[in-house]
């Protein structure tokens, strides 16, 4: 048998597919033995089960296949909760939290607010802006039922009830001259794109992930589609691929929005554009 230690060393064989590989064995060995990742350095000699290693060995041969570790805990951390998670949701990045950020400038903690998030996902946006003020209504919408089974699990888990799941393809059927601001993070990467099948992104959905004219279908017809479901003056805030930045604006200006601005991320690349619906 192993000691908690032990056991981390041994699983110095992570390195082959993960930078941050240490990280990762504490989080899945923490899961194998139902503790916190504190409690390993707590206990660093005691002295792991026969069924504690296993598990421990069978979560780190899937990630050397490089199952993403938030699929084999079935969690993820975004804002300031974790959310559930599994392959019918893209996992949450990081870089979506700058969308909530934003978001919430721009709604300036007004009383009240209707907003949409389309293509929630694991609800991720949605929640956070949800979870900000609960006199907010939000909307969240996805095409794809699993994934909406799984916001709507996270919901209930952060007691959360200002906030609805539609099934629709982007705005069909959403009510027009409605809501205050609709944040959008949607599939934008290119068919055949190399990074498809490097890291975690062999295991997210691919309808998550891809869109037809080189990425830019989705991010088309979610502007043209929101000018009709925003009220007048409001905010579109699209997330995108940090080469996407004028494709995204000239969509925009095609469309008919104003005030275009890009956003950057902590580091320094395109990641948002909000524009502000003015007829
Ligand atoms: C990039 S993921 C974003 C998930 C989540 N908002 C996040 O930021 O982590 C895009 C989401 O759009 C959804 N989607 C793709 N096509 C859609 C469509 N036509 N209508 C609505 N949702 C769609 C996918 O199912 C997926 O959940």
């Amino acid at each position: 048998m192993a000691t908690i230690k032990q056991a981390l060393v041994q699983a110095n064989t992570l390195q082959q597919v993960s930078e941050s590989w240490k990280l990762d064995a504490e989080l899945l060995l923490a899961e194998a033995i139902a503790q916190s990742r504190e409690y390993l350095f707590t206990w660093p000699n005691q002295e792991l089960t026969e069924s504690q290693l296993k598990k421990f060995d069978d979560y780190c041969g899937r990630r050397r296949l490089n199952e993403p570790v938030a699929y084999i805990l079935g969690r993820q951390a975004f804002w300031d909760f974790e959310l559930i998670v599994n392959p019918s949701v893209l996992i949450p990045r990081p870089e979506t939290e700058l969308l909530v950020e934003t978001a919430l400038e721009l709604l300036d903690n007004s009383a009240i607010a209707v907003v949409l998030d389309l293509g929630t996902g694991s609800g991720a946006i949605a929640l956070a802006l949800a979870a900000n003020n609960k006199r907010w209504v939000v909307t969240a919408v996805d095409s794809s039922e699993s994934a909406l089974g799984v916001a709507a699990d996270n919901a209930k888990l952060l007691q959360l009830s200002n906030i609805e799941f539609i099934q629709t393809s982007w705005c069909d059927g959403l009510p027009t001259d409605h809501f205050d601001l609709i944040a959008a993070n949607p599939p934008y990467v290119e068919a055949g794109d190399k990074h498809l099948s490097e890291g975690s992104l062999p295991f997210e959905p691919i309808a998550a992930l891809v869109a037809r004219e080189n990425g830019l279908a989705d991010i088309r017809a979610i502007s043209e589609q929101s000018r009709h479901c925003l009220k007048k003056d409001s905010w579109l805030l699209i997330e995108h691929g940090f080469q996407q930045k004028q494709d995204v604006e000239k969509i925009l200006v095609d469309t008919g929005y104003a005030n275009i601005e890009c956003v950057k991320d902590l580091a320094g690349l395109d990641r948002l554009t909000k524009a502000r619906y003015v007829n």
